[in-house]
């Protein structure tokens, strides 16, 4: 089937999550986080998805801006940082500018050139996308921005997929969906689109039902393979 739209998972796929612990390390006002800044990034984010399934299986949404900081309390108090307000502040802060990858703004504007719908589809509230989309200057080779919350509940649940068909009127398998979250690529392809899991730091393939049907390194290739 010939691919007319094009999905983009928005943390980690996108955008850096590890940029804000990175960034704050490199000033000066946070020596302490030198060291262990790559940890605390890390567990920042395993909490934070950790919890949005948590809250998916049991019913009990919250939107992912709470889930966020309740992820980077438990890292600051695991890293012995808890009770740091001033860079629980910069973290949070930092969260709504992350850098996109270098490759995005090209990548997207190929895709827009010939011709495919684009968007995001995340579970990130509308008001944090907004934030980080306008950010990195992508507003204008986006056709939409779509949230999670007008589904009620966090990926890789069918009723956050649905959004898309219901958005762009497409069927399943005229979707390219990429993520490079192993998890939510695996949720993607066993929903019907087809799936690419950008895996930037090799990590094996997650032990699921359902495969992605292409794992690239980087984001660079989306427009030839969606065009292929
Ligand atoms: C998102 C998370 C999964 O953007 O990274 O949906």
């Amino acid at each position: 089937m010939p691919i007319t739209t094009c999905i983009f998972d928005a943390y980690g796929t996108l955008f850096d999550v590890a940029a804000a612990a990175r960034q704050a390390a490199g000033e000066p006002q946070f020596p302490h986080l030198q060291d262990n800044w790559a940890d605390l990034a890390s567990h920042w984010r395993l909490k934070q998805l950790q919890y949005t399934w948590l809250r998916a299986i049991t019913g009990a949404h919250a939107d992912f801006w709470d889930v966020t900081q309740d992820g980077l309390d438990w890292a600051m108090e695991a890293a012995g940082l808890d009770g740091d307000a001033a860079l629980r502040q910069r973290l949070l802060d930092l969260y709504w500018e992350l850098q996109a990858y270098p490759e995005v703004p090209a990548m997207l504007k190929a895709l827009k050139d010939a011709g495919m719908n684009t968007a995001i589809l995340s579970n990130g509230s509308p008001a944090m996308l907004d934030g980080a989309v306008q950010s990195a200057g992508l507003g204008s080779v986006l056709d939409d921005v779509l949230s999670v919350e007008s589904a009620g509940i966090f990926k890789p649940d069918s009723r956050v997929y649905d959004l898309v068909g219901k958005r762009f009127g497409c069927a399943k398998d005229y979707v390219l969906f990429v993520s490079s979250n192993g998890w939510d690529a695996a949720g993607a392809a066993g929903y019907g689109f087809v799936t690419a899991w950008v895996n930037r730091a090799g990590e094996p393939v997650d032990r699921l039902p359902w495969k992605p049907a292409h794992i690239l390194p980087d984001l660079t290739s989306i427009p030839d393979l969606a065009r292929s």
